[in-house]
């Protein structure tokens, strides 16, 4: 019989209660040491009490607000983003998928109110993630998860990741859009050099395509700067949001221009939901934490000591780890061994990881975890190496 939560999930046999700060607890009162944390969404940890509290004094006043109306709370994170962005203008959804759709509606709408309405191509990448939505499945192309699914949205054209002959090629003055994540997480924490993130901003300044960031996963703090296209020097036209800035509260964001949101005028999309009060009130405090330069530091500080730590670890078990990469605490182990073994392996030291895609085991921490936190991930991951080998 199928059971009553659709199975779409292999699901660990694990149930959390509560959790405090980069721990989460069972039930039985069993702590786990959580670098999964909800897949880069917890950047604050478990319960962090500015969250907690910004969430129930908004919950004290009023819940739900239709779009209709102003929404003061969206308004002020909205100007937050604004203004530690190269954006104009912000819309709010609930999730990363959502993010994803609107991203795919403006660039249309873009050309469409641009007078080129046939200018539909979308670039992206193999190995790349944007959602579960129908358009997203055909933005990342992926067998694994269009399969079953056709027929696939057209208009959109995937290129083998770091192929730079196939991209030069491809991208014309036809060319809508380009399409990618800075750092790929479900792909296996594969990050795109800066230089390659400039040569796509080149190519799209060249050919007039618009440059859409996907930071949902690798934006927010993960990588040390509050989003990873930051590190390259450039700025996107588009930019998709999710995860960490809710810090756990379902929140998304499309960022962008004016000149990329031209046409998207009253009526042309909208959300029941996205822009709650409740969400942006978290927002909103998530990113005055995030954005502070002194949290940021405190980032790459960590995210220093975490690496230093992890090629140890990978040095002292070639059988197990090939390599560390990644960016900030946006970290991935390429392993030599099934990730999901690992996982698991993890789990038995108390120890919650994400495994992805390239034979990669994601690490990514609450962007608070403290430094004895570090050397206890390292010291569980270590055991769960040896008793792999072993
Ligand atoms: C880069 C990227 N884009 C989009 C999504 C989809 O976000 P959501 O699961 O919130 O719909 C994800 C989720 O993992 C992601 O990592």
């Amino acid at each position: 019989m199928i059971p009553h939560v659709l199975p779409t999930y292999n699901r660990a046999p694990l149930a959390f209660e509560r959790g405090e700060g980069s721990w989460a607890v069972t039930a039985d009162g069993t702590r786990y040491l959580d670098l999964g944390a909800g897949i880069a969404v917890n950047v604050l940890g478990h319960a962090n009490p500015d969250l907690v509290a910004a969430l129930t004094e908004q919950a004290g006043r009023i819940w739900h607000v239709s779009n209709l109306y102003q929404i003061p709370e969206q308004e002020r994170l909205a100007d937050l983003l604004v203004e530690h962005t190269f954006a104009d203008t912000v819309f709010f959804t609930n999730s990363g998928t959502e993010a994803a759709e609107l991203a795919i509606k403006m660039v249309r709408k873009h050309w469409d109110h641009a007078g080129d309405p046939e200018r539909i191509e979308i670039v992206t990448f193999g190995g790349a993630f944007h959602g579960r939505s129908t358009g997203a499945i055909a933005a990342a192309g992926s067998d694994k998860m269009t399969k079953g699914f056709g027929p696939l949205m057209p208009g959109f054209r995937t290129l083998p990741f770091g192929d730079h002959a196939a991209l030069e090629a491809a991208v014309t003055d036809r060319t809508a859009a380009i399409m990618v994540e800075p750092v790929q997480g479900e792909g296996g924490i594969r990050v795109l050099p800066d230089a390659c993130l400039k040569g796509l901003r080149d190519l799209c300044d060249r050919t007039g395509a618009l440059l859409v960031l996907d930071e949902v996963q690798c934006g927010m703090g993960r990588t040390g700067r509050l989003f990873a296209h930051e590190h390259a020097g450039i700025a996107p036209d588009i930019m998709m949001v999710a995860k960490g800035i809710g810090g756990g509260f379902p929140l998304g964001a499309v960022l962008a221009t004016e000149a990329a949101a031209a046409g998207m005028v009253a009526g042309t999309h909208g959300s029941t939901y996205g822009g709650n009060p409740l969400a942006c009130a978290v927002g909103a405090r998530v990113m005055q934490i995030v954005a502070d330069p002194a949290f940021l530091a405190e980032v790459n500080r960590k995210a220093a000591l975490f690496r230093q730590r992890l090629e140890g670890l990978v040095a002292g078990h070639p059988d197990v780890f090939e390599s560390v990469r990644g960016q900030g605490l946006m970290l991935g182990l390429k392993c030599r061994v099934a990730p999901v073994d690992l996982v698991r392996a993890a789990y038995d030291q108390h120890l919650l990881t994400v495994p992805a895609a390239d034979d990669t085991l994601r690490l990514l921490p609450p962007l608070n975890i403290t430094d004895e936190d570090i050397a206890e991930a390292v010291a569980r991951l270590d055991r769960a190496a040896a008793s792999l080998a072993a």
